[in-house]
């Protein structure tokens, strides 16, 4: 009788359990079995978690309303609510829930050693971008991959090191600041120096000298975000009468093709590469023209603040505007997406290209 008695509690809690499981691991992105070894991330605010911290600069987000639905409610320099794509991608890849950043005191090695992001916000292909704002170059982040690589010998051995390196995934996101806060901006002499398609051709050669630089360093599988529609982002529409800068989209679409021909053009020749580009372009639109179908209210205005032109330390002064429900927003700041846009994005970015990794 007891054990009759019992049988079905017992089966209820397993349900219970089963189903704490799957809200757990996340129920957007589908847990795979991970055979890649670790998440490392290069680029911009996009995917930065918080090495701009470290660096003295006007960039960064380490302060609230940043990271209100991040676990524990820490502003940890990402520029969102919670957490970015490249978060997501991890826990995809059956690692950690998110990547810390490499200039993060908290953590060491051990952390490190699954997942580690050298991305720096305000960060572009062209060095003179990483100037604008005195934030850390494309060369830089990959002198600390360097120096990962070293630390990473010392922690795992040589012979495992290489290993771990060369079954990691590398998330790249980087690109976007080249126009809008370089080349469109005028805020360095390029848009004197170069018509725009010519700057894009210049970018794409920096971005192909940069994957033939991680290959030479061991890397194999990357994946390399393309541009989403810089000229929709809230803080370019509020200049507009709220309306999307074509010449900034088409420059995105592109950028988008030349990379395309550029990676796949790579791929052939560097034995052994898996380079791809992660097509964001047309999925985001897609959520932009259509944002009740993905669940969300507010398109053309980020949450915190006016939501127009607001992201850092303005997003701060201007909190008691900020939005209730950031999840209603696909915005979280004037550029940035909110968690949920970057977990849906994220969860079709998996789909279409990262889960090709495994
Ligand atoms: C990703 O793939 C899963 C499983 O096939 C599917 O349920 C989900 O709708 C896809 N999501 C996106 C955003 O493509």
């Amino acid at each position: 009788m007891a054990g009759v008695a019992t049988m079905p509690v017992a089966a209820s809690s397993t349900r219970f359990l089963l189903l704490s499981l799957l809200l757990l691991s996340s129920p957007a992105v589908a847990v795979v079995r991970a055979r890649v070894t670790a998440l490392i991330v290069f680029g911009d605010s996009t995917v930065d978690a918080g090495n701009n911290n470290a660096v003295p600069t006007a960039v960064r987000s380490n302060f609230p309303p940043y990271g209100r639905d991040f676990p524990g409610g820490r502003a940890t320099g990402r520029f969102c609510n919670g957490r970015v794509a490249t978060d997501f991608y991890s826990e995809a890849f059956g690692l950690r829930p998110f990547v810390p950043a490499y200039l993060d005191p908290a953590y060491g090695m051990r952390d490190f050693a699954v997942g580690v992001c050298f991305a720096s916000a305000g960060s572009g292909l062209d060095a003179a971008t990483a100037g604008v704002f005195s934030v850390i170059p494309l060369s830089k982040q990959v002198d600390y991959f360097r120096d990962y690589k070293a630390r990473l010998a010392e922690h795992l051995g040589a012979a495992e090191a290489r290993a771990v390196v060369a079954d990691a995934v590398f998330a790249i996101s980087i690109g976007t600041n080249d126009f809008i806060e370089n080349y469109f901006a005028l805020t360095t002499a390029r848009f004197l120096e170069f018509t725009v398609g010519d700057y894009t051709d210049f970018l794409i050669g920096l971005a192909r000298s940069f994957l033939v630089e991680l290959y030479g360093l061991g890397a194999r599988k990357i994946g390399f975000t393309g541009l989403g529609a810089m000229g929709c982002l809230p803080i370019e529409r509020g200049r507009r009468v709220m309306l999307c800068i074509e010449e900034y989209n088409a420059a995105a679409r592109s950028f988008n093709a030349k990379l395309r021909a550029m990676v796949d053009e790579l791929t052939g020749s560097l034995p052994g590469a898996q380079f791809r580009v992660a097509e964001v372009y047309d999925f985001f639109t897609g959520i932009l023209q259509n944002p009740s179908s993905y669940g969300f209210v507010k398109v053309a205005r980020g949450c915190c603040g006016t939501g127009l032109y607001e992201m850092g330390y303005t997003c701060s002064e201007w909190d008691a505007l900020t939005c209730a429900d950031a999840n209603r927003y696909v915005f979280w700041d004037a550029v940035h997406p909110t968690e949920r846009a970057n977990k849906i994005i994220a969860e079709y970015l998996m789909n279409t290209t990262f889960s090709h990794f495994l």
